[in-house]
């Protein structure tokens, strides 16, 4: 008897799970971000493994861990973690919690940029792939449950439910990232999980409760079948 064999509600289930920031480069030694941990994402690998899954952790330069018992892939740009999640393609569900930079630097230079007497660098953008958009609105070979968060500083309920059904994804967690809530970098987090049924508030718990809870979701989603 292999004790490999994993049981739990998700054994035999495979699940790419994004955490993480993104950073897109400036030049060779400078970069662009954001002020995400991973801490969320990371605690949604542990909590599905946990329950049986086989786990593709997609993550970028995150402050904290990767859980043990996943299969670790990293990465730095919004690209590398697009190429990353079509590689790691099919699975059952697909959770993205990353917080992917929407733009990097239109030509990164190759070279460091240098203090001139002629002024400041104009840096141009270009806007990144839409990772879960591309995922959720797949025609062939789609996960069965598609979850995105959406981290926002206001209208928290309304601004989620219009970006579900723009992105195509089954459901969104939503939370309040404004200033004051202290969620952004911290241990506690406070979400609404908006699906085709409406929203659902939960209580201020930490990142740990946050991800037990959705993945005891996802599993009752994936085991049974009817309409989420
Ligand atoms: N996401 C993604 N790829 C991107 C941007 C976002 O996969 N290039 C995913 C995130 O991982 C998250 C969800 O999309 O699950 C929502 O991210 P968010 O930044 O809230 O959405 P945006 O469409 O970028 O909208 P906004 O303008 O509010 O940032
Ligand atoms: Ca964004």
């Amino acid at each position: 008897i292999s004790s490999a064999v994993s049981k739990g509600p998700l054994a035999g289930k495979r699940i790419i799970v994004t955490s993480g920031p993104t950073h897109e480069p400036i030049d060779p030694v400078r970069y662009i971000a954001n002020r995400s941990s991973g801490a969320q994402g990371t605690a949604v690998a542990r909590a599905l493994t946990a329950l049986g899954a086989e786990v593709v952790f997609i993550t970028g330069p995150a402050t904290v861990r990767p859980p043990a018992g996943v299969d670790v892939v990293a990465v730095e740009t919004a690209r590398d973690m697009e190429a990353a999640v079509q590689a790691a393609l099919p699975a059952d569900a697909g959770v993205f919690a990353a917080a992917v930079a929407d733009w990097r630097v239109a030509s990164a230079s190759n070279r460091k940029l240098k203090k001139t007497t002629d002024g400041q660098p104009a840096l141009t953008f270009a806007e990144n792939p839409d990772i879960l958009r591309s995922v959720a609105q797949m025609k062939t070979g789609r996960p069965e449950l598609v979850v995105g968060f959406a981290a926002e500083t206001n209208d928290v309920v309304e601004n989620a439910t219009a970006k579900r059904l723009r992105k195509g994804c089954d459901w969104i967690v939503a939370n309040d990232v404004s200033p004051e809530t202290g969620i952004m970098g911290g241990t506690e987090n406070a979400v609404v999980l908006i699906s085709a049924t409406g929203a659902e508030t939960w209580p201020r718990m930490d990142k740990s409760a946050v991800a037990d809870r959705l993945a005891a979701k996802i599993a009752e989603s994936l085991t049974k079948e009817p309409s989420r």
